[in-house]
């Protein structure tokens, strides 16, 4: 690693770039954002990569959730505070049901920037550079929308400074208490049957708090009863905006990308010789990185070796994502060969990216039942060979949105997506049936744990 610094990945090839037109601009904000406080500090990840140690083994679990791609205009206070409190309520399913602690990542407070298919899109024989994240240009369909500016670097390191402001007040300042565990409850979910579930779960757990306190053990003397780490991750796409936030830790002297406490590469980006993995090389944080369906053994052997040379328990986060019609027939070779060559991995599944369809009348959905079906063969599949299923990493909001079908109790056709369908790019879960998923992982967990 001699020859790494935070911006060596620059001699590399790079994929899923903008283009921006005025790069002295660009000069001007990357010099301004490194001048910038950083976003976490270094020990912060270090205790995440050690609970994600502890996801490795079996002894915990990973809920990795947020936005597909958050956005400067849905951004408010009640998004935030929604997305917590739906994170709370799978938390404790999956704690309570589960019987496993959950280490709680959002995918938010940086999560921007967007690989898309196609350089270009065309509409009526427009052709505009594709939407790559509110970091880069904006959604609307006219040049100067989506011509990229440098500048939404900046707003979009404010946004995440305040979103992540928010979340620490929440995660600290009485929202995460136990005593509220009712209170998570969203207003749309309270009346269904699922609502139902959730509240019987929840008048279990104040029985117990009640027992608890009976017996002296209280949120003033144990602060896990009334507080929550809920720790950020973001796909680090942008590496101009990265590099600007890689700072020397002070204490080990380890370099940190200082954006989120958790990092990934995307699917799209993990050329073994592109300037993604050199970046990731170099910084300390625990990090992700997507496995598709194209993935090869030699190739994630290869990539394993190169982001993780130490074998590091809690550094790297392989999160699966097949679709539910391939995960059976590829996951498990590459699984045996990871696990025979004794390689530390939290293995986690994201149960959407291969699950993307479109629906009759256009719009892009995934359907609740293979969702499912993708989670449910990931766990047996892990069963089957004896190794740990450590965690999901979902796009999902606390929002009563119409953006994938199917669930029992929110039922979502194809023709009801037009309703509420406001992502601006995948379509997420919404709470109901983030709350559903949950309860399905928390029995699933209790059997392949059992
Ligand atoms: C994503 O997580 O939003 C994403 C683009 O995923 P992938 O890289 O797996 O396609
Ligand atoms: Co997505």
């Amino acid at each position: 690693m001699n020859n790494w610094n935070p911006s060596s990945w620059r001699d590399f090839p790079i994929k899923q770039q903008p283009t921006y037109k005025d790069l002295e601009k660009l000069k001007k904000v990357e010099k301004e954002l490194s001048s910038y406080p950083p976003l976490i500090f270094a020990e912060e990840a270090r205790k995440l990569k050690a609970q994600l140690a502890d996801v490795s083994k079996g002894n915990a679990f990973l809920l990795q959730g947020g936005d597909c791609a958050e956005s400067f205009d849905a951004f408010n206070a009640n998004n935030i505070k929604d997305l917590f409190k739906v994170m709370m309520q799978m938390a404790v399913v999956l704690t309570f049901s589960g019987g496993c602690p959950v280490v709680k990542v959002g995918r938010v407070a940086g999560q921007f920037a967007k690989p898309r298919s196609s350089d270009y899109e065309e509409v009526n024989g427009i052709a505009l550079p594709s939407y790559r994240g509110d970091i880069i240009n904006n959604v609307s369909f006219n040049e100067k929308d989506r011509t990229p500016k440098a500048k939404r670097l900046l707003k979009a390191y404010n946004q995440s400074a305040s979103t992540l402001n928010l979340l620490r007040a929440f995660a600290r300042g009485g929202m995460a208490d136990l005593q509220q565990v009712h209170a998570w409850n969203l207003d749309f979910v309270k009346d269904n049957a699922l609502g139902e579930k959730y509240d019987q779960l929840a008048n279990k757990i104040s029985e117990t708090m009640k027992f608890m306190e009976a017996c002296g053990i209280t949120g003033d003397n144990t602060a896990q009863l009334k507080e929550t780490i809920l720790y950020t991750s973001h796909e680090a796409l942008l590496l101009n905006y990265e590099e600007a936030l890689t700072r020397q830790d002070s204490l080990s002297g380890n370099w940190y990308d200082c954006s989120a406490h958790m990092l990934w590469i995307g699917d799209r980006t993990r050329d073994l010789d592109g300037a993604h993995i050199e970046y990731f090389k170099g910084i300390n944080n625990p990090i992700g990185c997507k496995v598709g369906p194209s993935m090869k053994e030699d190739e994630l052997i290869k990539l394993i070796d190169a982001l993780n040379p130490e074998n590091e328990a809690g550094r790297l986060n392989l999160i699966v994502r097949m679709g539910h019609n391939k995960v059976a027939d590829i996951f498990p070779n590459l699984l045996k060969r990871v696990e025979n060559e004794g390689k530390k991995i939290v293995w986690s599944c994201d149960p959407m990216h291969g699950n993307v369809e479109k629906a009759s009348n256009g719009y892009k959905t995934r359907d609740f039942a293979n969702i499912l079906s993708e989670v449910k063969q990931f766990f047996q599949i892990h069963k089957a060979q004896g190794s740990v299923a450590g965690g999901i990493h979902l796009e999902m909001t606390g929002q009563n949105v119409t953006e994938c079908t199917g669930s029992t109790s929110a039922a979502i056709t194809a023709d009801g997506l037009s309703s509420r369908y406001h992502t601006q790019c995948d379509p997420r879960l919404n709470a109901d049936q983030s709350l559903e998923l949950a309860f399905m992982i928390a029995d699933t967990l209790k059997e392949a744990r059992s």
